[in-house]
């Protein structure tokens, strides 16, 4: 499967999308030393999930302005885009973005999305926002994110979702921020099953009433939840290089995606923070072909799938659909 082939992406970190090489030369600009970071071939180190988050934040604090996010914007895109993607969602975090006051906020949200106009006139790609608490800042925070995502929503802001430690916490404690944000017009995902098992999901599922779950592979280890998740017609945002990556599962045939998908659930694509796990969406459609012996017909469906399960209004789908229908006939 080719980088030619026109792919939607519904699971991507801004920040963690962010090429090694640009986060150096902001901190070469702004005089910040996060050598650390890096391993001799100047690609992010870390050893485990948790020292990825540290490794994460701290490359976000390269990240100041409204203008950082700018360029980073411009030059995730530029990746992206390279790998044939036409659609993206990307996660944005107050967190990171001014702190999670409200005026500042906006500032950060209108320097993002006017970089993601130059992207579309420059590229043809489309994007759009899904605000997230990271789940290890705790409830409260959550709370203050939720507001600075109501502010935005629109038809740029499409969702809310939640993000981080998945072991830390409990979802139900986020349950006010959801439901802030599902009044608001935003819909809804969150991380589950992705470091925590069945009950994770089921978590996400019954506390939050999310539509879309990120990752939620690890449901593979109860069928019974498979299956109401097949049939709630609940779609997962897999990302299976980050998992392998991350050591969730030790190969490319080891992951779930493929028998997910053969017993009825709708599964996505995506790949989480690429340069971190060293992929891109051109890689995970190759790995997936050669390790599921995956045809078009399979990734026409993904990219279907896909569509109908983004956030965005019917007019910018009814488009995305169009470029799928004509690209694989
Ligand atoms: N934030 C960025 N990447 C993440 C992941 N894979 N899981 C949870 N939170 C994240
Ligand atoms: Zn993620």
């Amino acid at each position: 499967m080719t980088k030619d082939h026109p792919k939607v992406e519904l699971h991507l970190h801004l920040e963690g999308a962010a090429p090694p090489a640009f986060i150096r030369g902001l901190a070469a600009e702004k005089h910040i030393d996060i050598r650390g970071i890096f391993d001799e071939a100047g690609n992010y180190r870390f050893s485990d999930f948790g020292d990825f988050l540290k490794v994460y934040e701290a490359a976000t604090e390269v990240l100041k302005s409204p203008e950082d996010f700018h360029r980073l914007t411009l030059a995730v895109l530029e990746e992206s885009a390279r790998s044939g993607v036409i659609y993206s969602e990307t996660f944005l975090s107050p967190d990171f973005c001014g702190g999670r006051d409200v005026v500042a906020w906006r500032d950060y949200v209108d320097a993002i999305r006017e970089a993601a106009d130059l992207a579309e006139r420059r590229d043809g790609i489309v994007l759009r926002g899904i605000v997230t608490p990271i789940r290890h800042f705790g409830p409260d925070k959550a709370r203050e994110t939720a507001l600075c995502a109501a502010e935005t929503a629109g038809d740029w802001i499409v969702g809310f979702g939640i993000g981080g430690d998945e072991k830390s916490g409990k979802l139900r404690d986020f349950r006010w921020s959801f439901d802030a944000a599902r009044e608001a017009g935003l819909r809804l995902t969150a991380h589950a099953g992705e470091w925590g098992g069945p009950d994770s999901v089921r978590d996400a599922m019954r506390d939050l009433d999310v539509e879309r779950i990120g990752h939620g592979v690890r449901a593979i280890e109860d069928l019974a939840l498979v299956d109401e998740i097949a049939e709630k017609g609940i779609v997962l945002e897999t990302c299976p290089g980050s998992n392998i990556a991350l050591g969730i599962y030790p190969n490319w045939r080891a992951h779930p995606v493929h028998r997910l998908r053969e017993r009825g659930v709708k599964v996505t694509v995506s790949t989480d923070d690429p340069p971190f796990f060293h992929t891109t969406m051109a890689r995970e459609y190759q790995m997936l072909a050669e390790a599921f012996d995956w045809d078009d017909g399979v990734f026409h469906d993904i990219a279907l799938t896909s569509a109908r399960a983004a956030f965005c209004d019917q007019g910018t789908r009814d488009k995305i659909l169009k470029i799928l229908e004509k690209a694989y006939a």
